[in-house]
């Protein structure tokens, strides 16, 4: 269902908690302003103690509790916690690791997708749970599993994904001859005779052929999808009318999201803005300017690109509430960033942002992991900013439309591409496409993610920051369009089966920027090649062209190159390129923009303007003293929120 108004709710594990205490949980709750509650997602071995023998008990009075409270309940499938006597019975359901290693039971998530005999346990229990459940009043959607891939568990090396993969292989090239001349396999006699013969790309003496490598990531990612379509086809069948919803990660493409977005009627993810800064590729610098904070583009960035993943409609399921436990270090959040990330989620048109986790648990993994309650019961901040969010929520009222400005393309496929073949550390296409957003959204634009397939109407402004493998109709697409359009490095370079284009990359691109790219070049840090005011590190393309040049570096080389509307980027920019090219295609597209300070983010949602301070000091934004404040104003403390009519 679509929300006019965005809600808030909270992850919850009755089975965690004596139940004399739930009913006092559910009341807080709603008091608190929430009014949807996830429950189920990994209480497998409680409603179902031994094989067959089911207690659904305890989880009808939770169901009930909840209910009587009001709230709204989001019940999770518990495929992603397999029981011990499930394993027990059947020890080859768990993945083999690269190194052909089970991974075994004690935590969760060791299943293979591929794995039959588990498929059919998912269904069974999804079928006993959504029998039970589906028709239920109080339940409003379900959550499928509980993130797919996390932990390192889309790929399996196990004989059953073997199996699965050589069929997936036959079903793609029809012939082994046809697989060999696409794979290149004379190269290093690596031809096969059979489908047969082929294993997973593991434990191959020195690199297996990237060809391979990346035909086993698209059929990993198709497990994933089909995994998933099964249980979303039986919970559809037994619980009409409400939404199915899968809980997606934070910088996490192993696999394709706008597949199996398809098969969701709601997107969500889960968003840990602290975790993330420290554990992904950020410099210390970053990571200290806004260790208390985020990065301020993190949660937007995730934001956005969800809501491409089903047709629009996408949630926050699990809100990182104070400090996380499992990032190398786990700051607390500054006071106000729980509130202004809920904020900011509402900005991007989330239905609904709901906090991991409700209180505390003292026991086990996660013992180290905030909730919005301490452990003895007691409010920690979490609870305080959640609450200040609601009345916010209510203050500002329901959204209208979101703008349509940059179109940002990013394909899965493309960072399977450069993780299999870096060419250079770490080179990778996820990274490019968050910088070239990060960039866009200093200038204040409003961003969309979208898939290659997207319609592109109605945008103003295109950016592909690197898409390796580019299908001839979007081609003609954005010949179609009629904005500026930005091409970054490696795209065009690879062939569907992972060669380099018989006409040399940019491949089928050439049809829209007439030039070749003779070589490339990856840099180690540290070097970097300086043009006017900004440099050029990491990758650098050499290009053969007649096309004129925009940027070159200081000995001439161009980098960046322009036909018409188009420009191609040959090389991996720093920020200060990146501002060059985003404010010429700005002022190409007449979009109204301001000087947004360091640290300030903002977002359009119908007639009204959201800013967020993510800097650790105090910002004034330019715009005039007679603005129409709804939430706070001018001067923006750090954390603060300002929403303004405008
Ligand atoms: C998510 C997961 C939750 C919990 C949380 C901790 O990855 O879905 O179950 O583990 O992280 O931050």
């Amino acid at each position: 269902m679509a929300y006019d108004k965005m809600r808030l709710g909270v992850c919850y594990y009755p089975e965690h908690w004596p139940e004399d205490w739930w009913a006092d949980d559910a009341r807080r709750m709603a008091e608190m302003g929430l009014s949807r509650v996830r429950i189920g997602e990994f209480a497998w071995s409680r409603i179902e103690p031994e094989s067959g023998c089911f207690d659904w008990a305890w989880l009808d009075r939770a169901v009930e509790t909840l209910q009587a409270a009001g709230h709204g309940i989001i019940m999770g499938t518990p495929t992603a916690t397999p029981p011990k006597w499930l394993v027990n019975r059947m020890q080859d359901m768990v993945p083999l690791d690269a190194g052909g290693r089970p991974r075994g039971f004690g935590s969760r998530r060791h299943y293979c997708f591929s794995h039959a005999g588990y498929r059919k346990e998912a269904a069974r229990i999804a079928t006993a749970m959504a029998e039970r459940y589906g028709a239920h009043p109080a339940i409003v959607a379900w959550q499928i599993d509980n993130e797919y891939g996390c932990h390192d568990t889309v790929v399996s090396y196990s004989p059953a994904a073997a199996e699965a993969f050589r069929l997936w292989l036959e079903g793609r090239y029809g012939s082994i001859r046809a697989l060999n001349a696409a794979w290149g396999n004379v190269f290093w006699s690596m031809e096969y005779r059979s489908f047969a013969e082929i294993d997973p790309p593991n434990l191959t003496v020195t690199e297996p052929n990237p060809a391979h490598m990346l035909d086993f990531r698209r059929f990993s990612s198709d497990q994933v999808a089909a995994f998933h379509q099964a249980q979303a086809d039986i919970v559809r069948a037994h619980s009409p009318g409400r939404d199915i919803i899968h809980n997606f990660m934070g910088f996490f493409t192993e696999f394709d999201h706008h597949v199996l977005g398809r098969d969701v009627d709601v997107a969500s993810w889960d968003s840990y803005p602290l975790g993330f800064l420290e554990q992904f590729w950020f410099s210390a610098e970053e990571k200290q300017a806004y260790l208390r904070q985020g990065h301020p583009d993190i949660a937007a960035f995730h934001h956005d690109l969800y809501r491409g993943c089903a047709n629009g409609r996408w949630s926050v399921m699990e809100q990182q509430p104070g400090p996380v436990n499992w990032a190398a270090y786990n700051p607390a959040p500054l006071p106000g960033m729980v509130r202004l990330w809920t904020l900011e989620a509402m900005a991007h048109g989330a239905e609904l942002v709901s906090y991991f986790r409700w209180r505390q648990a003292p026991f086990a993994q996660e013992q180290m992991h905030a909730g919005l309650l301490r452990p003895d019961r007691s409010d920690d901040q979490g609870a305080i900013e959640a609450q200040q969010a609601a009345a916010d929520i209510d203050g500002i009222g329901p959204l209208g439309p979101p703008p349509r400005s940059v179109a940002l393309i990013f394909s899965y496929e493309s960072a399977w591409v450069t993780d299999t073949q870096p060419q250079g550390r770490g080179f990778s296409a996820l990274r490019l496409a968050f910088e070239m957003y990060s960039a866009l959204r200093r200038r204040g634009l409003d961003i969309d993610i979208v898939a290659p397939d997207a319609v592109l109407e109605g945008y103003a402004i295109i950016v592909m920051p690197c898409m390796p493998i580019v299908p001839e109709e979007l081609v003609d697409r954005l010949r179609g369009f009629a904005g500026p359009v930005l091409i970054g490095p490696r795209s065009g370079s690879k062939t569907e089966s992972f060669s380099i284009p018989e006409r040399l990359p940019p491949g089928p691109l050439q049809r829209l920027l007439p030039m070749r790219v003779n070589r490339v070049e990856s840099l180690r840090p540290g070097h970097v090649e300086a043009g006017d005011g900004f440099a050029i590190a990491h990758w650098l393309e050499h290009i053969e062209t007649e096309l004129p040049v925009e940027d070159a570096l200081n000995d001439g080389r161009g980098v960046v190159f322009r036909s018409d509307r188009m420009r191609y980027l040959a090389g991996w920019p720093d920020a200060a390129l990146l501002d060059k090219l985003v404010r010429r295609m700005v002022a190409e597209a007449r979009l109204p923009t301001l000087d947004w300070p360091e640290g300030v983010r903002v977002r359009r949602a119908g007639e009204l303007c959201f800013a967020f301070n993510y800097s650790s000091g105090e910002a004034r934004l330019p715009i005039g003293d007679d603005t129409d404040f709804i939430i706070g104003g001018g001067a923006m403390a750090p954390a603060a929120v300002a929403v303004w009519r405008g």
